[in-house]
């Protein structure tokens, strides 16, 4: 059972930024997700939220169902103490995802706080970030 979670902005995919985010859609991002993780006999929950203390309650209230974590937690990944927290406090091997090369970004992407507390980041793979993340939860012991 895998948790995942996109962080602010994310509902803008396809409108935002095109040239650096593409054109693909949440919603089609979430569907990829969805089939591969479907072909992969995974059970996914997938939510959105520009929400900090939002972000955080998805990861409690799904604490009982999820085995792992994928996060994107967007902007937040620069800068959030309370979600890399709420990550280590969930106990969840997790995985950090990223749809750009935050490392070849302004250099205030180049940092990540919620790293510390993911097994992994996988950066700069758009949609395939996430195919990626799911095959290292499927795939790698904990
Ligand atoms: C992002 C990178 C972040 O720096 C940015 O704030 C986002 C998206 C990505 O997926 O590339 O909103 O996490």
């Amino acid at each position: 059972n895998i948790l995942i979670i996109h962080g602010p902005n994310l509902n803008f995919l396809g409108l935002r930024e095109p040239e650096i985010y593409g054109s693909l859609t949440l919603r089609e991002l979430n569907a990829i997700i969805k089939k591969y993780a479907g072909s992969k006999k995974a059970r996914t929950r997938i939510f959105q939220s520009n929400h900090e203390g939002g972000i955080i309650d998805l990861i409690a209230k799904n604490l009982d169902w999820a085995d792992r974590l994928i996060i994107n937690p967007a902007a937040y990944t620069h800068y959030s103490y309370a979600i890399m927290d709420a990550i280590k406090a969930s106990s969840l091997p997790a995985v950090e995802v990223h749809l750009t090369d935050i490392k070849k970004r302004e250099p205030f992407r180049r940092v990540s706080v919620t790293k510390a507390a993911c097994a992994k980041q996988i950066s700069g793979l758009g949609p395939l970030s996430y195919v990626k993340a799911i095959d290292f939860c499927l795939n790698r012991k904990f």
